[in-house]
């Protein structure tokens, strides 16, 4: 696979893939991780007097045009993390656009309408992708958040244009590929809502780690294979006979006492109980303080720690204690860190604790899929392309 700066760009057009799949707030970016972590390679090919087209998906339109995922939205935001204007075209195919690319100058940047306007793009269809690719004289991926897709503008671009990779994706490449080899004891800390979404990498880790703490409504899940009474906490009725599976493992280590709530709303009256007077007409939102005491003296003796997933409702503040201390705790520690996933990377941002940590991966569903060991379709797309246009 090729690196961005392997390639000789200068005064020529590069179509660069990015993540800008960011939270929207009244039409307005509320999150710009994304883009921030976007800049080192868009500068980096402004410094080498390239033109600059930038793509990306918004949200999950379904193959049709939705104003309210319009990536015009995104344009502000862009210009004031880069500091320079840029243009905008309505549409990521077609005339207009191939006109907006046509009148670029070195050192400019346009970004294109969101890709999933048309469902060619999840389609991967040959042709859509080989319209983006007509658009400029090489590609960069740069959108790590997405590269477990197999779209379009991830993967069959590739094929038509000498590719390469984006500092992004080298740096979360390198990160996450630590955690293949990690300095022992390895630790694992997993929450968020489903058992289903995880199972996978909570196998894969299984395999690696010293100990798997888990936290977040998955441990109802956990708590309830137990035969423990949980109230109306919410859990895979489906997944009770994995979670018994799993379980018998003992490196996973479940809650001993939850923070527990009738309403999941803010000022909610809550109770701190352990996990064997979990109330009937309760649910479970977060971890309890001694729960919180169990993983802390867990976590202390790691040298490498992996975080996925909150340890309860974390936006909301009554339920948000568990995913602050492990987030604090995290920080402080003379340990790799690196988490991923959005909810846990906007948790720890909250706190502006994201410096601390070794690397807070941009992706989520693409950052598991790493971990798996399963090879992500976009960066397989990259290595053919460097084999094709060597
Ligand atoms: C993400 O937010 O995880 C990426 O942008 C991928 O988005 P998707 O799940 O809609 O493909």
């Amino acid at each position: 696979m090729f690196s961005v700066e392997e390639l000789d760009v200068e005064g020529k057009k590069v179509l660069v893939r990015v993540d800008f799949n960011v939270p929207l707030s009244e039409g307005k970016v509320a999150d710009d991780k994304r883009i921030r972590a976007a800049m080192p390679t868009i500068r980096y090919l402004l410094e080498k007097k390239a033109a600059v087209i930038l793509m990306s998906h918004l949200g999950k339109p379904k193959g049709k045009y939705a104003k309210e995922l319009s990536m015009n939205q995104v344009v502000s935001a862009v210009e004031k993390v880069l500091g320079q204007k840029i243009c905008f075209s309505d549409d990521c195919i077609g005339e207009e656009t191939e006109k907006d690319a046509e009148e670029l100058k070195p050192g400019d940047v346009l970004l294109l309408e969101n890709l999933r306007f048309h469902e060619e793009e999840k389609e991967n269809a040959p042709e859509f992708a080989k319209s983006l690719a007509s658009l400029a004289d090489f590609y960069v991926n740069d959108a790590f958040g997405t590269c477990h897709r197999k779209h379009a503008s991830v993967y069959g671009v590739a094929e038509h244009l000498p590719s390469a990779a984006g500092k992004l994706v080298e740096k979360e490449l390198e990160e996450l590929g630590k955690l293949n080899d990690p300095e022992k004891p390895f630790m694992a800390v997993m929450g968020g809502k489903k058992v289903s979404d995880k199972i996978t990498v909570i196998k894969a880790l299984l395999r690696k780690v010293d100990k798997l703490l888990i936290g977040g409504a998955m441990a109802n899940t956990f708590l309830k294979a137990l035969g423990k009474d949980i109230g109306k906490s919410v859990f895979e009725e489906d997944k009770l006979e994995l979670a018994r599976e799993l379980l018998k493992d003992d490196k996973i280590i479940i809650p001993a006492d939850v923070v527990c709530a009738e309403e999941v709303e803010e000022g909610a009256e809550t109770k701190e109980v352990d996990v064997d007077s979990i109330p009937a007409e309760m649910m479970c939102l977060d971890i309890g303080e001694k729960t919180i005491d169990i993983f802390r003296k867990e976590l202390e003796k790691a040298k490498t720690v992996f975080w996925n997933g909150t340890m309860g409702v974390a936006e909301i503040g009554a339920f948000k204690k568990g995913t602050a201390e492990v987030a604090k705790f995290l920080a402080e520690m003379d340990a790799d860190v690196v988490t991923g996933g959005g909810d846990t990377a906007a948790a720890v941002d909250d706190l502006g604790l994201g410096d601390k940590m070794t690397w807070v991966s941009t992706g989520g569903g693409a950052a598991l899929k790493f971990l798996e060991g399963e090879e992500l379709p976009a960066i397989s797309a990259l290595e053919k392309s460097y084999e094709k246009f060597k």
